[in-house]
């Protein structure tokens, strides 16, 4: 079914409601998406590959506002990857002058719409200009109540695990920390997830079967969907099959009982 619209006159703002195939009290609370694909779309279009990306921040976010329509409470997207930087430097650089007119372009919406922006990754290596409307993103949406819209860039798990390791380890020389106390708790505190917990959901578009160094730690437990759609494809009707294909699983956590879903 096509969701319906519906207007909120409180806000002005119009909102979408839930599907009725939709259960609302098994909404993911986190979803993670690796949004891939976008060059073979544009290609299967006869365009350049950067006409992807573009058609790919659309989709991201219509995305974005069905997830913090539905009661979703945490979005991760994988923008760009620490392996992504062996691209050619034309499109590395559209990539990055595309981040920054973007997020140029969003900040105030996000802003009055509730949006927490965040973004994971090692960001001294991004380009100036990118870093400061990052910072200025993050910090204009800070208080904000809504949706946890969290923007992988430069992001690699393995990079976010030895980074986790370097802390804990300067911590216990400087005699702040007993190595001997170091547990799973501990360590998932100094990850970039610290405050939003693991994803129940990994979506990966475009047919591909691996996780490309995306969330390592995090996905330990994760439903995972995969679906043949390139991401600027990937609409609300593909949104909703996603979710009611995670609606049907039993998740059990190495358990006999399902149980439910971990709680922000
Ligand atoms: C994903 O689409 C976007 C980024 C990695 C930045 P791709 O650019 O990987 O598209 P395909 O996989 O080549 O089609
Ligand atoms: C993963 O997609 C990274 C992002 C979506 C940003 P890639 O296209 O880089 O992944 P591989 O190279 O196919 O594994
Ligand atoms: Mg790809």
């Amino acid at each position: 079914m096509v969701p319906s619209k519906a207007v909120d006159s409180n806000l002005n703002n119009s909102i979408t409601s839930l599907p009725n195939e939709l259960d609302p009290l098994r909404i993911p609370t986190h979803i993670a998406v690796i949004m891939d694909g976008n060059g073979r779309w544009a290609k299967s279009k006869g365009l350049p590959r950067t006409m992807g990306h573009t058609a790919g921040v659309d989709t991201l976010k219509e995305t974005l506002r069905l997830c913090s329509d539905w009661g979703v409470k945490a979005l991760t997207v994988y923008a760009f990857s620490t392996e992504n930087w062996s691209r050619p430097a034309e499109e590395v650089n559209f990539l990055m002058t595309l981040f920054e007119r973007v997020l140029k372009r969003e900040i105030m919406s996000m802003k009055s719409q509730g949006v927490k922006i965040t973004f994971f990754g090692d960001l001294e290596r991004l380009p100036e200009r990118l870093r400061e409307l990052i910072a200025e993103a993050t910090k204009e949406t800070l208080s904000n109540k809504g949706i946890n819209f969290n923007v992988c860039t430069n992001y690699g798990g393995r990079r976010e695990l030895v980074l986790a390791a370097r802390k804990l380890a300067e911590k216990s020389v400087k005699g702040d920390l007993d190595p001997s106390s170091i547990d799973e708790r501990m360590f998932a505190s100094e990850l970039y997830t610290s405050e939003i917990g693991d994803p129940d959901l990994l979506i990966r578009t475009s047919g591909e079967r691996r996780i490309s160094n995306f969330l390592l730690w995090q996905l330990a437990y994760s439903e995972i969907y995969l679906t043949d759609v390139l991401w600027p494809d990937f609409d609300d009707h593909e949104l909703i099959k996603a979710l009611a294909d995670y609606q049907s699983r039993l998740r059990r956590f190495g358990g006999l009982e399902p149980t439910q879903s971990q709680q922000l």
